[in-house]
This record gives structure tokens, C-alpha cells and sequence, in this order.
């Protein structure tokens, strides 16, 4: 049966809800998903991703094609141009539905007048594409990030910039984790094997598996009974450095949507687990993805930088701290963070990350870790952030993770492997 709504134009409102009122993919794209079926939601979610990871290169090409951009209301019509350029680019749609869907996207947004301007900038583009993609190697559009954030990855990493880049604009790969609690990982490995599911184990992570071709968690065996949790193999080095046990009291500080939470549960299910947020409806995640586990935490809304409100005077005997950050490591999971990261957030995050950690040392007990982590590649959030707090506390001892000229451990995020991600670990005298 013919659908009864135009795909790309529900793209097209998609992508201007992310870029021109700032709101974040992830939060969106359910809304407009709600409401179409199983295989157009793929789709959705395939062009909206697709075009923000390419922005800069469509940008580049509307910009050769016409003299003035599509501004004020019919901006939307801008980003179902984009939509237009990124099938004939990189999907395997054949060029003529792609041009009939897209051109019908205008009679959608209520423009019909402009369909014949979609129609001829499309088919111009497809007449030019060799020759525009030639010239755009020459442009520094080609590498699809704002300019700001580019000249920092290049700055501080001047040898692996371009791996970097190239890792963020790839397709992420999809990062399994076992739960030791229902089955050993080989276990794990067979069920897969036996379901046609090829995927291998990380060397480096004890419960991480990736899987060759990313799948539906839908067929994934025993996904709703908790054998199984989707998170990157980066993320689970936390609970590598974190060592819970049970027994032991233990707050997950920025705890939602809970990835860490249930993996510190896993880890040590006799712990009793504090998880803190400021966000009250990602900690309803957090509750959710527990339930989905049948795992049990102490749920808290509340500020980082004033613990007094949420848990009085209680102490912990670890505490994990993964820090509110740019996500410059997980660009390739959420590609709008380019487009709605700026670069003066980089400092107002920095001294948020310091209040948070000034705040809550004291809340750990001596002889406790602490473990801060950020999924950003950025110096300032990550080991000169670490630095300055040991200058400014003689009783923390940073251990295992790194030297005091340059603490911490820095993940890079990388094709075969996981995101970009920083750890380091504090035991207090
Ligand atoms: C990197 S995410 C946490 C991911 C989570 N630990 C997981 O593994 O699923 C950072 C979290 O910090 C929270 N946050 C931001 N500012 C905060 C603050 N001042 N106090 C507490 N949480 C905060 C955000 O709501 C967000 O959920």
C-alpha cells in the first residue's frame, strides 16, 4: 500500500528542528518516527543521520548550484535539496524515485511552486556531481566538520587528525555487552554464531562483542530478557577502571540514560548503586533500562555541584563520574553534535566539569576511587582538567591510568574500534 506521508519531507522538518532551534537528533527523530512504518523509519533515520554527517559537502554543492540560498520559510526546502543530493550520493535509491520522492517533498511542505526549482537543482547536480566532487577535494568542506572544531582536532592531534576525522564520519560500528550475569561471552559468541549473527570480542573490553553488520536488537537472542545491552566498547572501560564490588556503596554521578549504571550492577550485583542525573526524564531511562535488566539502583534527580541536596552527608566508596561533555568522541554515533556544539562551550563545559568534581571529592571516602570519564577527545575536559584538580588536591593519587605530566588515559575513536573516550582514576589518601 502506498504511503500516505512524503519521507522526505518529514526528513526535511527533522533536519531543521536540529539546526535551526538547536534540538538534538536523538530527542526528534522518535517524534517523527512514531507515525510511519517499520521500513520508512530505517529510511528516516538513515537520511537525517546521513545528512548531518555530510553537511558541509551538500552545503559546498547547493552553494556551486544556485546564487542564493532558500532562507525564511522556505528554508526547509534548503535541507530537502540537501536530502535530494545525499540519496544520489550515497544511497543505492535509484536516481529517478529519488528525484520524483524528493520534488514531491515540496508539494508536502506546502511550496508545490517550488518544485520545479528542487527539480532543476537536482537534476543540475546530477548532471555536474563528477566534476563538482572534483573540485571539492580542493576545499577543506570535504572532511564534513564545522571549521572551529577541526582546527582543534588538528592542533592537538597533528599526526592523527585526519584518522580522527575520518573515524567520525564513519557509520558507526555496533558494540554488544554481555551481561555476566546471564552467559559468559563465548556463550554470547555461539548464540550469535547460531543466529547468523557474525561478530567477534573486543581484546581489550571482557564483555564487549562487535558485530560485523549492526542488526535490529530485535534479533538479537534474549535482548528483552537482559542478555544484552547496546553500548560502545569505550564506554565500558569505565567499569574496567571503576573495580566495583559488593558491598560496596557506589554513585554513578551523570548516571543517565544508565548504560554504566547496569554495567556497575552486573559487575557487582550486591553493590548498592546511588545514580544521580539533573535530567528528570533521562533518568527515566535509567529505570527503564534497569527493569529491562532486572537489575536495582537508588534513582536521584539532582545537581552534580550540590550533593548536600540529594544525598545528604553520605560517602561512597566509589564513585564514577562521567562528566556532562562535548561528546567530540561519539560524533559519528550523534553527527548533530557538530552543529550544535559551538566553539565557547568547550570552556563553560570545562568549568562545569570542575564544580561538578570539586563537589563531590569530598564525598568520597578515604581509601575510595574515583573515576572520571568523558566520551571527548578535547584536552581541556579531559587530562588539563585532571592535572589542575591534582595541583588543587594533594590527597588524591592518580593510579594506573596515565603519569602526572599527562594523566589519564585518551581513547581515540577509530574504525574497528571504540569511540573516543577519557578515563582516569583517583584513589584518595
Ligand atoms: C555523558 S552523559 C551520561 C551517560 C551515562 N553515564 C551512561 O552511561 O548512560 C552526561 C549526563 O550528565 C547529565 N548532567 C549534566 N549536567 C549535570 C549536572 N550538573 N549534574 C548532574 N548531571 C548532569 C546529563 O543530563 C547527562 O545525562
Amino acid at each position: 500500500m502506498k504511503s500516505t506521508y512524503n519521507l522526505r519531507s518529514i526528513a526535511a522538518k527533522v533536519i531543521a528542528q536540529v539546526l535551526d532551534q538547536g534540538q538534538s537528533l536523538s530527542n526528534v527523530l522518535p517524534i517523527y518516527q512514531r507515525d510511519i512504518s517499520e521500513k520508512d523509519r530505517s529510511l528516516l533515520q538513515e537520511l537525517c543521520f546521513g545528512v548531518l554527517r555530510a553537511l558541509p559537502q551538500l552545503e559546498w554543492c547547493i552553494q556551486q548550484l544556485m546564487a542564493k540560498p532558500l532562507t525564511g520559510k522556505q528554508r526547509v526546502l534548503h535541507y530537502l535539496l540537501m536530502i535530494g543530493i545525499y540519496q544520489l550520493l550515497y544511497t543505492r535509491i535509484p536516481p529517478h524515485a529519488a528525484l520524483a520522492e524528493t520534488v514531491n517533498g515540496a508539494t508536502a511542505l506546502k511550496r508545490p511552486q517550488l518544485k520545479g526549482l528542487i527539480n532543476g537543482v537536482l537534476r543540475q547536480f546530477q548532471r555536474q556531481q563528477e566534476e563538482l566532487l572534483q573540485r571539492l577535494e580542493n576545499n577543506d568542506a570535504r572532511y564534513l566538520h564545522p571549521k572551529w572544531l577541526l582546527n582543534r582536532i588538528k592542533t592537538v592531534y597533528p599526526a592523527d587528525w585526519k584518522n580522527i576525522v575520518e573515524a567520525n564520519n564513519q557509520h558507526p560500528p555496533m558494540w554488544l555487552r554481555v551481561n555476566r550475569l546471564h552467559h559468559q561471552r563465548n556463550e554470547y559468541l555461539s548464540l550469535l554464531q547460531q543466529n547468523g549473527i557474525e561478530a567477534s570480542q573486543s581484546a581489550d573490553y571482557p564483555d564487549a562483542i562487535r558485530l560485523m553488520v549492526p542488526c535490529a536488537v530485535t534479533n538479537l537472542p534474549g535482548f528483552n530478557q537482559g542478555w544484552v545491552t547496546i553500548q560502545d566498547a569505550s564506554a565500558q572501560g569505565c567499569i574496567h577502571w571503576l573495580a566495583p564490588e559488593d558491598g560496596e556503596s557506589i554513585l554513578d554521578l551523570c548516571a543517565a540514560p544508565g548504560g554504566k549504571t547496569t554495567h556497575i550492577l552486573e559487575a557487582a550485583p550486591k553493590s548498592h548503586v546511588l545514580a544521580v542525573d539533573i535530567d528528570e526524564q533521562r533518568l527515566a531511562r535509567v529505570k527503564e533500562n534497569l527493569q529491562r535488566l532486572q537489575l536495582n539502583a537508588e534513582l536521584k534527580q539532582g545537581d552534580g555541584r550540590t550533593p548536600a541536596v540529594w544525598c545528604g552527608d553520605r560517602t561512597f566508596d566509589r564513585i564514577l563520574l562521567d562528566a556532562p561533555c562535548s561528546a567530540t568522541g561519539v560524533i559519528r554515533r550523534h553527527p548533530d553534535i557538530k552543529w550544535l556544539r559551538r566553539d565557547s562551550d568547550i570552556a563553560e563545559l570545562t568549568i562545569l566539569q570542575q564544580e561538578i568534581l570539586e563537589a563531590i571529592w569530598p564525598r568520597l571516602k578515604p581509601g575510595g576511587t574515583l573515576v572520571y570519564a568523558t566520551c571527548s577527545i578535547l584536552p581541556e575536559e579531559n587530562h588539563m582538567q585532571i592535572s589542575a584538580f591534582l595541583g588543587r588536591h594533594p590527597d588524591a593519587d592518580l593510579v594506573d591510568t596515565g603519569d602526572h605530566d599527562h594523566p589519564g588515559i585518551q581513547k581515540l575513536p577509530s574504525l574497528e574500534g571504540g569511540d573516543g573516550f577519557f578515563y582516569a582514576k583517583l584513589v584518595k589518601r
